[in-house]
């Protein structure tokens, strides 16, 4: 690019002399007479270097040499006087002119300072924009170390929740299991009672009337019928309820069980299991889950990561839904691609922030309800799986998710893409 350069002395044959000198060596140049007229051209022109003449009438070029490199700090000044004084020439310097040349001079030695000039510009610039570059890497790199910590933080109370709930899960599964065991069969012990006191309803019909009447006001006194159909009722509830606690503790269980350090053959819809299992309780009265689960073949994968993305993905739709609502998660096969959707038809996602729900610690929520890092571990272990994470949004409509997992991605690949760990 051809370098540009200003020429300031109030003596126009100097000037003329100059630039004719100059332009003749590829320069293109600019000519001002005053402080003033330097000035105009200084901010028309994008100047890559002034040569300033000392004495001129009215401001300085001592002035002019401030008041440029308090504008344009990057513009090369060469100050020229006639008067060979080093105190002179020393301020000159410290106000940042990069040369001084002493009246009369040579053409020649002003290109000589020139072309000098130029070229420790031009290495400083290239020096600074090099540091520049170097500086907004080393900020990303900052940036995405601190994304990779925050994330292994979570996922390490993660699994310290869950080695807890695992520890809570063994302990609730025994006396879980006697009471259920007990259940039963007082349950059963019930319906011989009740089958007795059939049979002694039939002997009390062979009773003298006096004695009937007797039996039949202590019955109605002490509630008999009523007890007996109420325990029948007391027992099936009692007992659905700890199929209930035992469903949860074998989700609980298996959902905080820690995965091995290589892959193994997961099944997508226990996952999905896992996670309902985990999220039933989050999930509001107000919100109808509705489950499609397609016939699916097993992966090769992580088996806890990935139902830490259904368990995500589920939360985040539930927290969606403010009234009413219904979230879906189905899954199916296709060409070989397991697909899960997860649909909810909550309050939606703007379009200016699709891209930015993965980013780590970007979040919507209150402080407390979210930590803005479930969508960025949730993609991050889909993309380690060879999956794919898409989203679709209408604000006031809902939001879909929709996960694709290669059947054989472990298989084929030949490296690991999960021992290699966070990549930084
Ligand atoms: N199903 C959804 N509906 C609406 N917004 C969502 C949904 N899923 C995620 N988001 C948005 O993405 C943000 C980031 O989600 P996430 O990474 O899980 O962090 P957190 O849930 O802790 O805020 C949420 O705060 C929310 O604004
Ligand atoms: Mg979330």
């Amino acid at each position: 690019m051809i370098k540009k350069i200003l020429i300031v002395d109030d003596e126009e044959m100097i000037r003329e002399m100059q630039k004719r000198y100059l332009e003749d060596y590829g320069y293109q140049c600019f000519l001002a007479g005053s402080y003033d007229e330097a000035l105009i051209l200084i901010g028309q022109q994008s100047i890559d270097l002034a040569l300033l003449d000392i004495n001129m009438p009215g401001q300085s070029g001592i002035e002019l040499l401030k008041e440029t490199k308090k504008r344009f700090p990057d513009i090369v000044i060469i100050m020229l006087t006639a008067v060979d004084d080093f105190n002179l020439a020393e301020q000159c310097l410290d106000l940042g002119a990069d040369d001084y040349i002493i009246k009369p001079f040579s053409l020649s030695r002003v290109l000589v300072s020139v072309k000098n000039a130029l070229e420790k510009q031009r290495l400083f610039l290239a020096q600074h924009s090099y540091q520049e570059d170097l500086e907004s890497q080393l900020a990303k790199k900052v940036e995405k170390l601190k994304a990779s910590q925050a994330m292994l933080i979570q996922q390490e109370k993660l699994a310290a929740i869950g080695q807890l709930a695992a520890g809570v899960a063994h302990e609730i599964n025994n006396p879980v299991g006697y009471i259920s065991g007990n259940l039963s069969s007082a349950n059963k012990y019930l319906s011989k009672l009740i089958g007795y006191f059939q049979q002694l309803d039939e002997i009390h019909k062979q009773l003298p009337e006096n004695l009937k009447l007797q039996i039949k006001a202590n019955k109605k006194k002490f509630k008999v019928d009523l007890v007996m159909e109420d325990l029948a009722d007391l027992f099936a509830e009692s007992l659905e309820g700890t199929d209930r606690i035992k469903t949860i503790v074998h989700g609980l269980k298996s959902f905080s069980r820690t995965d091995s350090e290589e892959p193994e053959s997961v099944d997508i819809n226990e996952c999905i299991q896992d996670a309902l299992t985990i999220v039933q309780n989050e999930i509001k009265y107000n919100i109808k889950l509705e489950q499609n689960l397609g016939k699916l073949p097993s992966i090769i994968g992580y088996h806890q990561q990935l139902a830490q993305v259904f368990m995500n993905l589920l939360v985040n739709a539930s927290h969606a839904i403010e009234q009413e609502g219904v979230i879906k998660i189905k899954s199916y096969l296709s060409d070989e691609i397991i697909i899960v959707t997860v649909t909810d038809n909550g309050c939606g996602i703007p379009e200016e922030n699709l891209k930015k729900i993965f980013d780590p610690f970007y979040t919507t929520k209150e402080p407390g309800k979210g930590t803005g890092l479930g969508m960025s571990i949730t993609s991050e272990i889909i993309q380690k799986h060879g999956g794919e994470l898409a989203v679709q949004s209408t604000v006031g409509q809902g939001t879909e998710f929709t996960i694709s997992l290669p059947t054989m991605f472990f298989g084929k690949t030949e490296t690991d893409p999960i021992s290699r760990g966070i990549d930084i």
